[in-house]
């Protein structure tokens, strides 16, 4: 059976710099043939998590709104690319909040292995995505059978509709589409 990918776009932008490269993640996946998802944060409604940690005890959020569908995604998914926008040197919020909406997950029985990332930024430093980069990390650490591995970066790409032009980035995001098919669950 193909290897499910789950593939979340949480930038909310028109002409989303970060979601372009996520599409074309996407596109290598279709090509190396895996059972791909891909969902946008776009149009969602996520609300902050409360910290009541009735989660803990029930398994279920007691918050109701779109989380439960794509918590559902990404319980089953084999692998997981996020992509994200830096947004003052980390990830942005709404990722951020989704991640601690996920916190049901922590005691599920997940499928989730193996974790990406794509992002981008107007700055092109090499340490520009080191905190988002960690931030993600500190969310896998919480899940000991997942780790956290390649992440594709887009650095000095402001505008708009931008990353199309950056034929190497486009490639790196396509390449780890296709090569995901390579990943083993361990
Ligand atoms: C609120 C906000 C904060 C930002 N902070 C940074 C930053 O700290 N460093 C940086 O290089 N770019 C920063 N940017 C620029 C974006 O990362 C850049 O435009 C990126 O391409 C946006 O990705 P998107 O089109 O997928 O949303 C920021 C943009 C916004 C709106």
């Amino acid at each position: 059976m193909a290897k499910k990918v789950l593939i979340i776009s949480t930038s909310l932008r028109g002409g989303s710099n970060s979601e372009i490269l996520a599409k074309e993640c996407e596109r290598g996946t279709i090509e190396a043939e895996l059972d791909v998802e891909y969902v946008s944060l776009k149009g969602k409604t996520i609300q902050y998590c409360i910290g009541c940690l009735v989660c803990q005890s029930k398994g279920a959020c007691v918050l109701q709104d779109d989380v439960a569908e794509i918590m559902d995604k990404v319980k089953n998914a084999e692998s997981i690319v996020f992509a994200t926008p830096i947004y003052y040197y980390e990830m942005c919020g709404q990722m951020k909040t989704l991640l601690e909406r996920l916190n049901p997950l922590y005691q599920a029985d997940h499928k989730f292995r193996n974790i990406y990332m794509i992002a981008t930024a107007a700055e092109d430093e090499e340490s520009t995505f080191d905190k988002a980069y960690n931030g993600l990390q500190g969310w896998v650490d919480c899940f000991e059978k997942a780790s956290l591995f390649e992440i594709v970066t887009g650095g000095g790409i402001t505008d708009a509709n931008e990353a199309g032009k950056y034929a190497e980035v486009m490639k790196k995001a396509y390449e780890l589409g296709r090569g995901l098919a390579n990943m083993f669950v361990r």
